[in-house]
């Protein structure tokens, strides 16, 4: 039972559909094979779309630094404030700030069947990093998924996306519109558009990818974990190719 100062949760107090949910839940992980994946690829790729997917097939955690970053930003902890102005900008946060991140959330329980990297590594030094992470857990990445796409295709995806804050779900304007423009199917909450999906912001944004990220592709094919993705097909189709290279 939950104690003064305790966050735990008293399991007398949640709902018993909740409790068979999340039983039955696990008892379906319980069968499904350990899997550590990185999603790499540019803006707009569709890492962010298909990682939700994944996640609940494979029973994962989904470990995106964009979005931990954007958190840490919106309640101005000391990591926010360090890497707002580079956000801003298109940039990249140093190797240092999101190593430390990484190595905090993937040793979380939702993590325990592996996870899928969404964002990261984004540097060879950062790559570097989490293998030696890894090495020390005796563990390794298994596949890395590259989201292959030409940049021409990513203005219109990037600027007609919209987002629900709150739980991350993902709409855009002509690919994947909401039931009623700019609300949350679920919820019936305000969308938004994020700070940096402007025409402008995706210059810089693609430079960074092409020149600190792709470098990444190479240091994991020399180990023979890439597999690419035509990811300028639509949605279900990625989808379907996500799923042959996984199973
Ligand atoms: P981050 O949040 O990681 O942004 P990003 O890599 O630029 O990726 P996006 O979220 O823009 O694209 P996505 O591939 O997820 O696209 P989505 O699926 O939503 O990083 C933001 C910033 O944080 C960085 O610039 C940097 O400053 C910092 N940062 C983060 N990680 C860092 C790191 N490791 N090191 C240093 N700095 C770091 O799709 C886009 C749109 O297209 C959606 O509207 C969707 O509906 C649509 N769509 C998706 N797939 C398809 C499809 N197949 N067909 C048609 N439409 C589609």
């Amino acid at each position: 039972m939950a104690s003064g100062g305790d966050a735990s949760v008293n399991l007398e107090d949640v709902p018993s559909l909740n409790l068979m949910t999340e039983l039955l839940r696990r008892m379906k992980c319980a069968s499904k094979p350990d899997k550590r994946l990185i999603l790499i690829g540019p803006p707009g790729s569709g890492k962010g779309t298909q990682s939700p997917i994944i996640k609940d097939e494979y029973c994962l955690c989904h470990l995106a630094t964009g979005d931990m970053l954007r958190a840490a930003v919106a309640t101005k902890t000391p990591l926010g404030v360090k890497a707002k102005e580079a956000m801003e900008k298109g940039e990249l946060v140093s190797d240092d700030l999101v190593v430390g991140i990484i190595d905090d959330a993937i040793k979380k329980p939702s993590c325990q069947k592996g996870f899928i990297l969404d964002g990261f590594p984004r540097t060879v030094v950062q790559a570097e990093k989490l293998d030696d992470m890894l090495a020390k857990q005796g563990t390794k990445i298994d596949k890395v998924l590259n989201f292959s796409i030409d940049d021409a295709i990513l203005e219109e995806r990037i600027t007609g996306r919209w987002i629900h804050p709150s739980s991350g779900r993902t709409y855009h304007s002509k690919f994947a519109p909401p039931k009623v423009p700019g609300v949350d199917d679920v919820t019936g909450e305000p969308l938004i558009q994020r700070k940096d999906d402007t025409a402008a912001v995706l210059k810089s944004r693609l430079e960074a990818f092409h020149r600190q990220t792709e470098p990444v592709v190479d240091y994991y094919s020399k180990k023979g974990a890439v597999t690419n993705l035509h990811a300028d097909k639509p949605t279900e189709e990625v989808t379907k190719e996500v799923k042959m290279v996984l199973s």
